[in-house]
């Protein structure tokens, strides 16, 4: 989604501003722009495509300030043009950048069109712009004239404004999408996402919802919703620019499949406490709870619900608790009944989706035992506006496409899952033994990644079809899902995940000699339901692809791909290992399709608009 970047400086800002971009790029976007205030006037140049389009341009027309402010647009309203890029002008007067959506812009364009005011773009942005610009000419400083001009919004957002009349500040606005303040020697920073930051500063203040900040080169002056000075506490982040360095892998998402048993190992390190899950791992308040909780709800999008899915699973199985996964975007309209003693967990690696965020907002008023947060990022909306988080410690995820995020969400709920059956009263041998699966978790992914040459030699049987469905039973159906989700959004091969009994209700109809079907087969008491499965798309020529515990005893049959564990996973194991294959599968699919696999189309890293 949209990224923004903005800087108070004594130097010339414009290389910072465009490093910045480059450094929101994994976000997703279609446009890019930068504006500065050149003795006293806005100057500005964007470009529609990629950052390194806008850099070619600044090399052939240089501008120099220093103070600007800097965008990457993800189109929402209006195509993605030079003309409906980011910085948004009213005149020479004012420049807008801005994440999100405006919900009533087009009551407003009409009445400042009615007014006389005409519009250079599609944009609901440009509204933000020209109110500002009225509120500047009736005299207002620009704190003021912004705080007026965002009062007049719908919907949820953020925006950076400069001003010719201000020449020396910045204004930054959170509006229930993220903005943060960056802290410098003698500059000061405004951006979506501490990522533009990280080479500047690791000192930040993050703004809350309704805040405006004033920056200047030497200041930084926050003001909340009711516009009363406010101090909002500086944070030292632990991530530097080496936090996002590719080093030698070929693409960030290789790397980041790369650091998985790392990152799972340093997840499940602080969540084990001699031998056994860590009651406290949401604090001590709700580890006093566990033993009365009676249902847990989850709301997640994407992989983290299919994460949650999983959950779900290992909730019922070792807690004995019934347990509910909501799509987030569907949970704010319909959530599940309340009983009493429930938890509510939302799971986001980045802390920012919108629909998440807003599902989360609504639990807080449903009288949950407690709301809770399972993210990748500490500094987070989610994080911030709960009072219990668990944090995964996957470290920066640029790939769009999560890997390392989702399987240390899946290693820190499976202990959440043990936590809840040993204060349930389970025999303490079994979850020191459950426990100890999980552990061993980080040495079996490492020797999965030894799989990747194999994949990448299979991965050809992929690059021509059209249509894959994904098969699994239980716990596997949810990676099933997980593993179609990869394949569609890095190759966009059209693919689809069924649990393998439903094959036969429906999807049964589409096989034929061009349909590729993965099997997820674990040598679990599902196993001989599976073949059966199998042996119907057999029957009808399909081209099975089976990914099966190594005493499986598959793939000896004509025509099918087969792909073996080097070990039997445990009933708790299998769900993180089988994910490890599929993603490395869909990973070298799209490489050899010759797809952008860090930054698929029409996508964006954290999903902020709902
Ligand atoms: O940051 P979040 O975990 O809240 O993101 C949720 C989804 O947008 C995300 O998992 C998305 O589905 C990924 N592209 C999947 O690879």
């Amino acid at each position: 989604m949209c990224g923004i970047v903005g800087v108070a400086a004594e130097r010339d800002i414009a290389p910072l501003l465009l490093d910045g971009l480059r450094r929101l790029e994994y976000r997703g976007y279609d446009s890019a722009g930068l504006a500065l205030l050149d003795n006293g006037g806005l100057k500005r140049l964007r470009r529609p495509g990629e950052v390194a389009r806008l850099v070619e341009e600044f090399e052939r027309q240089p501008l120099e300030g220093e103070v600007g402010i800097a965008h990457t647009r993800w189109a929402t309203h209006g195509a993605p043009t030079e003309q409906n890029a980011h910085p948004m002008f009213a005149g020479e007067r004012v420049a807008v950048a801005h994440n999100g959506i405006v919900e009533n812009y087009e009551a407003i364009k009409e009445e400042l069109t009615t007014g006389g005011v005409v519009f250079s773009s599609e944009t609901d942005t440009e509204c933000i712009a020209h109110l500002i610009d009225a509120e500047l000419s009736a005299g207002k400083d620009l704190a003021t004239a912004a705080r007026d001009a965002l009062a007049r919004l719908k919907g949820s957002y953020s925006v950076v404004v400069l001003a010719a009349a201000e020449p020396d500040a910045i204004l930054a606005a959170h509006r229930g999408a993220p903005m943060v303040v960056g802290l410098g020697e003698s500059e000061n920073y405004a951006a979506s996402d501490i990522a533009a930051l990280l080479p500047v500063t690791r000192r930040y203040r993050f703004l809350r919802d309704g805040d405006l900040a004033l920056l200047t080169r030497g200041s930084v002056e926050i003001t909340g919703a009711g516009g009363e000075a406010v101090e909002r506490p500086m944070v030292e982040s632990e991530f530097g620019p080496e936090s996002v360095e590719r080093g030698a892998y070929r693409h960030y998402m290789q790397k980041e499949i790369f650091e998985q048993a790392r990152a799972v190992r340093d997840t499940l390190l602080p969540l084990i406490s001699g031998g056994l899950p860590d009651a406290s791992m949401f604090g001590p308040e709700v580890g006093a709870k566990l033993g009365e909780i009676t249902a847990v709800h989850i709301a997640a999008c994407g992989s983290a619900f299919n994460a949650g899915l999983v959950a779900r699973q290992w909730i019922q199985d070792y807690a004995k608790l019934p347990c509910t996964v909501e799509i987030a975007s569907e949970y704010r309209y319909r959530p599940p009944p309340c009983p009493p003693n429930c938890l509510f967990l939302a799971i986001s690696q980045s802390g920012e989706t919108a629909d998440t965020l807003a599902a989360t907002r609504a639990a807080r008023e449903r009288g949950y035992r407690a709301v809770l947060a399972l993210s990748n990022v500490a500094t987070s909306s989610l994080v911030r506006n709960v009072e219990h988080s668990l944090l995964t410690r996957a470290g920066l995820e640029v790939g769009v496409a999560s890997t390392k995020a989702l399987l240390t969400q899946l290693a820190a709920l499976a202990m959440m899952a043990l936590a809840l059956a040993r204060a349930r009263g389970s025999r303490e041998e079994e979850i020191r033994s459950l426990t100890q699966e999980a552990a061993a978790l980080p040495g079996l992914i490492e020797q999965l990644l030894e799989m990747d040459g194999r994949l990448a030699e299979l991965a050809g049987n992929f690059r021509g079809r059209e249509h894959v469905l994904f098969l699994g039973r239980g716990p596997m159906w949810p990676v099933a899902m997980e593993g179609a989700l990869k394949l569609k959004e890095l190759s966009y091969i059209h693919a689809e995940a069924y649990a393998a009994g439903e094959l036969k209700h429906g999807p049964l109809a589409l096989v034929d000699d061009r349909m590729m079907i993965v099997a997820l087969a674990p040598n679990d008491g599902l196993l001989h339901k599976l073949r059966s499965n199998l042996e119907e798309v057999r029957a009808r020529g399909g081209q099975l692809f089976v990914v099966s515990d190594p005493d499986a005893n598959l793939g000896h049959e004509d025509g099918m791909i087969a792909l073996r564990l080097p070990a039997p996973p445990t009933a708790l194991q299998a769900p993180v290992l089988y994910t490890v294959p599929l993603q490395l599968l869909a990973y070298h699919v799209a490489v050899q399709k010759g797809h952008d696999v860090d930054r698929p189309r029409n996508l964006a890293k954290s999903v902020t608009v709902d």
